[in-house]
């Protein structure tokens, strides 16, 4: 089938690149040139496993192209998928301007019946407004194809971007007509043959609404284990321990239950606040997701606060941030939490030292005066205390000695659990470990 890809970001790239993968003709489109001109000299613009593979071999193919021409990407296809970001406005609810004015160009370019799939993460009943933007260039322009709105959402984790769309655990597809299903069924069949999963067929805004419960039940899954977690540190429990015996109960199961630092990433704070927005404006005041996101602001902050009982006042002093990025497995900061730990930290007047495996380039301009590191142990060399923000299986390397050899203070703020707190102990570092009774400052 002919397919257009309308925004080609991490979701919209991820898309395009499945999509000829299964056999399809793809055309991405981005109105960001130098994004287009990136990937037509066959460079991927971001740090994503496996995609750059995946994009080889679909320009390999012959199935794969990019353009800056919406028309290139929408005459003739079957699908359109609209991929374009929806940034959060002051009030929470999300910037849908760019989801309108894809649609509109859709209206302009197709020729013959299209099916509008809409990937975006939106809120219940955008599908009625890209109909409407549809119907509204379509008559200004006297006529023209016929239009079908599908709502497909996508469960792709940065990290795992193309095995989650390859291999998915459901396939989602919202439509309010037989033929637009019809179409979609089609897509999806061979990567239905190659690993069949569920096919969820539903209306449009049923397929709208799984996608906020399921991010919003997942991000709620977090907050929640991180309330638990200040719980077990007041009551001297540990909350790995506690999750792990959660998670054998298959009704509850292990999976986003590490206390940690909260989340972040460009979906889950925004569509948590998305969904509030949604409900308040459909008369459901959904307390419980408000408290999820505060839960998760006071996650942010829980390391300022441990530096500030074991080290006093952190004002010139030194601290080694490991991990800047939102989670490993990517260089994406979009809402990461160590953000708001370092702007607190640079805020307070410390100094800080920062180390990513791949993540820095993206916060040089944030922190004029920090120390860039190439490795973790020049970070660690000489600062007075280390904070662990990103759980990335290097930092899991370094041992309890070094940590005591390299630190000036030995003070350890664990905020990804990556480490024995025993055995940090045991070598003479003082930690505190997110999720486990605090130990007394020394
Ligand atoms: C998420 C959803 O998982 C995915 O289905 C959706 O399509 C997009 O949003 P992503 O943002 O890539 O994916 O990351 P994810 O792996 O879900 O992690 C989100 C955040 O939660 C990260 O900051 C991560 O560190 C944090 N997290 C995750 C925890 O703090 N604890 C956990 O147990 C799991």
């Amino acid at each position: 089938m002919k397919v257009g890809v309308v925004g080609v970001g991490h979701v919209g790239l991820v898309t395009a690149g499945c999509m000829a993968e299964l056999g399809h003709e793809v055309v991405g489109m981005d109105d960001d040139a130098a994004k287009v001109e990136t990937l037509r000299n066959g460079r991927v613009p971001f740090y994503e496993p496996g995609l750059q593979d995946l994009i080889d071999r679909g320009r390999s193919s012959g199935r794969l192209e990019f353009t800056g021409e919406a028309g290139e990407a929408i005459a003739g296809s079957d699908v359109v998928f609209i991929c374009v970001g929806t940034p959060r406005r002051h009030d929470g609810s999300p910037n849908l301007s760019y989801v309108q004015a894809a649609a509109a160009s859709v209206a302009r370019h197709a020729t013959g019946p299209v099916v509008v799939a809409e990937k975006s993460t939106v809120p219940v009943q955008t599908g009625e407004r890209i109909a409407q933007a549809l119907r509204l260039e379509t008559q200004s322009r006297g006529g023209g194809a016929g239009f079908d709105v599908v709502s497909n959402p996508e469960f792709l984790r940065e990290g795992t971007a193309v095995e989650d769309t390859l291999r998915p655990d459901r396939v989602v597809v919202g439509a309010d007509s037989e033929r637009a299903h019809e179409v979609m069924r089609r897509l999806y069949a061979p990567l239905l043959e190659a690993h069949p999963c569920p096919y969820v067929a539903t209306d449009v805004r049923t397929a709208e609404l799984i996608k906020h419960a399921s991010n919003a039940f997942l991000a709620t899954k977090i907050s929640f284990i991180n309330a638990v977690a200040r719980i077990c540190e007041l009551a001297g429990a540990d909350v790995h321990v506690v999750a792990d015996a959660m998670g054998h109960d298959a009704r509850i199961g292990r999976a986003f239950l590490n206390a940690g630092l909260g989340y972040g990433g460009s979906c889950f704070p925004k569509d948590v606040e998305a969904f509030v927005h949604i409900a308040g404006e459909l008369g459901y005041d959904f307390g419980l997701l408000r408290e999820t996101d505060r839960i998760n602001a006071e996650a942010k902050g829980w390391p300022l606060r441990q530096l500030r009982r074991l080290l006093w006042n952190v004002a010139d002093k030194e601290i080694a941030v490991l991990g800047v990025a939102f989670k490993p497995g990517t260089d994406d900061i979009r809402e990461a939490p160590a953000l708001d730990v370092i702007d607190t930290l640079v805020d307070e007047g410390a100094k800080v030292r920062l180390h990513d495996p791949v993540a820095l380039p993206h916060v040089k301009d944030r922190y004029p005066d920090a120390v860039f590191c190439d490795t973790a142990e020049e970070a660690l060399r000489g600062a007075h205390a280390v904070v662990v923000c990103t759980e990335w299986d290097e930092y899991r390397a370094i041992t309890p000695q070094q940590l005591a050899e390299l630190l000036q203070y030995r003070v350890v703020v664990d905020a990804r659990a990556i480490w024995d707190p025993d055995a940090l102990t045991a070598a003479g570092l003082t930690v505190a470990s997110v999720g486990r009774p605090a130990p007394a400052a020394n």
